[in-house]
């Protein structure tokens, strides 16, 4: 990709995994730093359907941040700073109960975080609490919802948010399903508040690549399955993404005004 040291403006961003690079069409790099260092990668801004678009390979190009070591605030803070806005997250999910099977896609409406490495604000002075009640926009999840219906997508679900880099045990898995939980991953949180803290709106397209161990007894998770079931749903996801992604309007929701009245110890970039 070629590099550009003014960057095209972007409202509207992709994070996901590095099977995306080919979701924007001329796309060019744009290195960014930020006061939490650099993101995953440059940031690629092209286009879809003429509109222009941001792309973050969560992972990095070479996958080379693990869940826990994500650098999440550097990535909404690099995104925000080009001019987006909006942020669509596809991810992998493992099912936490047996309907949840492989293939189906979800667009959750709630999450659990069970992590405990991550920083997950941006705020370290003054008081500055966001309200987290709903962790997406609204708006944004009807436009997935609707964009994969095709697909039979799940509307609304909660999503478990642990530390990893290991999958659960069986009892985890069994108790996370016992307390309400319906799909289960490791990248969805902070990714979500720190995206509410910084006023953007944030809507997460997961894809469940495996039952968690808790579902059945006879198998467990492994990566070589993850990977490979999110690979053959790569281009599925891609198309109905495209046509969302062109078909997101202005901000009429709350998000945009998730800190008003607050004193932040900084302007938003
Ligand atoms: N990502 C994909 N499948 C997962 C699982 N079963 N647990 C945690 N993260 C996942």
């Amino acid at each position: 990709l070629g590099r550009v040291n003014t960057p095209p403006q972007a409202e509207v961003a992709v994070i996901g995994g590095s099977g995306f690079y080919t979701f924007l069409e001329d796309p060019v790099e744009v290195e960014v730093d930020t006061p939490y260092g650099p993101p995953s990668a440059p940031i690629a801004i092209g286009t879809v359907e003429g509109r222009g678009v941001a792309f973050l390979p969560r992972h990095g190009p070479h996958h080379q941040f693990p869940a826990h070591r994500v650098p999440y605030r550097a990535n909404l803070w690099a995104l925000r700073s080009l001019g987006v806005r909006q942020v669509l997250a596809p991810c992998a999910v493992g099912g936490l109960t047996p309907e949840l099977g492989p293939g189906t896609f979800v667009v959750p409406d709630q999450l659990v975080d069970r992590t405990s490495t991550r920083i997950q604000t941006y705020y370290d002075q003054g008081a500055v609490h966001v309200s987290f009640a709903d962790p997406y926009c609204p708006r944004l999840r009807t436009h997935l919802v609707d964009g994969l219906t095709d697909h039979a997508p799940v509307d609304g679900g909660v999503m478990v948010v642990i530390e990893g880099p290991r999958f659960s045990t069986r009892a985890e898995s069994q108790w996370y399903a016992a307390q309400g939980g319906s799909i289960i991953n490791m990248t969805g949180h902070p990714e979500a508040v720190l995206a509410r803290e910084l006023a953007l709106c944030y809507a997460t397209v997961a894809l469940v690549t495996d039952h968690d161990a808790g579902v059945d007894a006879a198998s467990s998770v492994s990566m070589d399955e993850v990977f490979a079931v999110f690979a053959s749903h790569t281009d599925t996801l891609k198309g109905a993404l495209r046509s969302v992604v062109a078909g997101v309007g202005e901000r009429s929701c709350e998000c945009g005004s998730a800190v008003d009245g607050m004193t932040l110890p900084f302007e938003l970039p």
